[in-house]
């Protein structure tokens, strides 16, 4: 059983995926952090995303694995550092490269092989699985989200900056060629603005159950 949520940045996409995995006891995957863990290989190692021939040849040193909702890189828990403002800031840039997106689809779809799992991300129910079982797309006001994120994360930015910095993935995420954040036909919206995340949760898994 395969669900997919995808939706923009900060729409509580992954906090309901975790929670409601624990309650069906599905597992889950977080395919944002499978994107910022490669983010980070990039600019640790100073590769060129442009050369690619070189981006070929160092994907294949990236090996990503997964230990109690932590991600890890070629054996290190990354779990935090990838959300660092510096990979923020770089992840939608990469996320657009087409080879990097053709190597971690392919691995998703190898991690949820048979398994009942919930996938987050943006290209969930469009591409990596377009025969999901449940796909729903999480929404939420910018400015609701903004909040969310400065009350989640210290960070020296403030409301303002984060909320630019959203309008600004969003708008990358929903306009690049390959795999735009976009609602699958058949997705279920959720718009959590005014719901709290049990509310949510009670929501998607009352589809799921109902
Ligand atoms: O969910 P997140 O903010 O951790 O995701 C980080 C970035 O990765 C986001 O800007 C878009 C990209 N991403 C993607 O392109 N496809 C996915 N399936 C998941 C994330």
């Amino acid at each position: 059983m395969i669900i997919a949520l995808d939706g923009p940045s900060g729409a509580g996409k992954s906090t309901i995926a975790k929670l409601l995995a624990s309650k069906l006891n599905y597992e889950y995957l977080d395919t944002g952090a499978m994107y910022r863990a490669v983010t980070k290989y990039i600019l640790d190692n100073k590769i060129d995303i442009y050369d690619k021939n070189l981006l070929i040849s160092s994907l294949k040193n990236i090996r990503l694995d997964f230990n109690k909702s932590h991600i890890y890189l070629n054996g290190v828990d990354v779990e935090n550092t990838i959300r660092s403002e510096t990979i923020t800031k770089e992840v939608s840039e990469v996320s657009s490269i087409k080879e990097i997106r053709e190597f971690l689809v392919e691995m998703q779809r190898n991690i949820a092989k048979n398994k009942s799992i919930i996938l987050d991300g943006r290209d969930i129910g469009t591409v990596v699985f377009p025969n999901a079982d449940y796909k729903f797309f999480i929404v939420a006001d910018v400015k609701i989200r903004a909040k969310r994120r400065f009350d989640q994360y210290k960070s020296d930015q403030t409301l303002e900056q984060i909320e630019a910095s959203i309008l600004k993935r969003d708008q990358y995420d929903s306009n690049r060629k390959i795999s735009p954040l976009k609602k699958a036909k058949d997705a279920i919206i959720i718009d959590t603005s005014n719901l709290t995340i049990d509310e949510t949760i009670e929501k998607i898994y009352n589809y799921i159950r109902g």
